[in-house]
């Protein structure tokens, strides 16, 4: 994370102690770097400066209305699977015509949804779903903008949870099926073929997996366009890591560019990007206390306000996440070897294990690359209301979604 240091002593995020954030706010605390997330994105636009292009964040990875505007000013488009999220990125402002539709579920009501505010394309992930589009553009007499998401089999080298592009996974179409399939959409009369798309994984932290994909979009955009079939755009997808520990992923510039030339001969074939952690996960990072220590049986637990309901990344994909002190030890100050956990009543309550900390009940904790998939897959299990979020410049910090009150907590229930 860029911008986090330690100023005498105490972590600073820009100008920011972590300590006042804390303070004023409270924790847990979800804490976001604008500048950060826009130049993320930029470093995307830049690479693809020469020729048509649109990066579509993909909002699952943080969906906050105010890190959403803030891409919508510099002209992003976004990456949508679920009504709800379409209806997330129009409340920000986005153009409905920078938005791709992705997910394997779509249901007739939100097919509708997005044919009436006129997206630019739903990433279509199987013939049924081809067939429900089709039926309901004729309905509405409205043609559907399509690409088919390619399942192009190959290995992501990622945690199994989030490898996508496998011929057994559930996403996209498969390969050896694909072209059978544009030519049925060909014949549709409320279909118009946009491009291909396609998704591998996610935290990819080696190019090859991206260039193999690309190879087998190539080879089928060939043979689409020797049956006459005319591609407008290609969707590489998102997927692109980060590091949280040890990870030297690709730099954003050198998998555009590799991409980018696969392509080359065609420049008016416009390019679409849908990272999502990419932009975000080293943009925040989940701000939390320590209510109690406890020494026991050879055991040290940091016992935390956040937990899994929080931040779910280190207990569903056993992901490591770097944790750091907000005041920094002294040189003489106890160390134990530390399970910094939550208050949920799972064992799989835990941020992190074997960390080598110096902390004390009250010390305040951060918990680094959480800008992507934290928030956005927190829960509110065990009730407990979900953390506030706010955003830092280098003017100040704002409150940009506020904690959940317990009334929050049972909106809509009946008794
Ligand atoms: N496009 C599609 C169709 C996707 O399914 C995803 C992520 C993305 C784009 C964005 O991928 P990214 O650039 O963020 O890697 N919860 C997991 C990650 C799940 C990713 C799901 N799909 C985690 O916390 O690691």
């Amino acid at each position: 994370m860029d911008f986090l240091s330690y100023q005498n002593g105490q972590l600073f995020l820009q100008n920011n102690a972590i300590a006042d954030l804390a303070k004023l706010y409270g924790t847990p605390l979800y804490v976001y770097d604008e500048e950060y997330i826009k130049e993320r994105w930029l470093e995307y636009d830049n690479a693809l400066a020469d020729r048509k292009h649109l990066i579509c964040y993909a909002i699952k990875a943080n969906s906050n209305l105010a890190i959403l505007n803030c891409l919508v000013k510099l002209g992003s488009g976004f990456d949508i699977v679920s009504q709800g999220e379409l209806e997330r990125v129009l409340r920000a402002g986005a153009d409905p015509k920078k938005v791709v539709f992705s997910g394997v579920a779509k249901s007739v009501s939100e097919i509708e949804r997005a044919l009436t505010v006129g997206i630019k394309c739903f990433n279509v992930e199987s013939e049924a779903e081809l067939e429900r589009i089709q039926s309901i553009a004729q309905r509405l007499n409205i043609i559907a903008p399509v690409s088919l998401r390619i399942n192009p089999d190959v290995d992501a080298k990622t945690h199994p949870y989030i490898s996508t592009g496998l011929r057994d996974n559930k996403f996209g179409v498969s390969y050896s099926l694909a072209i059978g399939i544009y030519q049925k959409a060909q014949k549709m009369s409320h279909i118009a073929i946009e491009g291909i798309d396609c998704h591998i994984g996610s935290q990819l932290t080696e190019i090859l997996p991206f260039l193999d994909s690309a190879e087998r979009i190539r080879v089928l955009f060939d043979q689409l366009i020797s049956i006459g079939i005319t591609i407008k755009h290609i969707d590489f997808g998102g997927g692109l890591g980060v590091c949280y520990d040890d990870e030297i992923p690709p730099q954003i510039v050198d998998l555009i560019n590799a991409l980018k030339n696969k392509f080359a001969d065609y420049p008016e074939v416009e390019l679409l990007f849908e990272p999502g952690r990419s932009i975000v996960a080293n943009a925040g990072l989940l701000v939390t206390k320590v209510e109690y220590t406890k020494h026991q049986d050879n055991n040290h637990f940091a016992i935390v306000d956040a937990g899994m309901n929080d931040l779910i990344r280190p207990s569903l994909y056993k992901a490591w996440m770097k944790i750091m002190p907000v005041q920094q030890p002294n040189p003489d100050d106890q160390m134990y070897d530390y399970q910094i956990v939550g208050p949920i009543c799972e064992s799989s309550d835990v941020l992190g294990r074997n960390r080598q900390l110096a902390v004390e009940q009250h010390d305040l904790l951060v918990i680094c690359s959480a800008g992507a998939y934290g928030f956005s897959m927190a829960s509110n299990y065990n009730s407990h209301p979900k953390p506030a979020e706010i955003m830092v410049n280098q003017f100040g910090h704002r409150l940009i979604r506020q904690r959940e009150s317990y009334d929050m907590l049972w909106q809509g229930e009946i008794i």
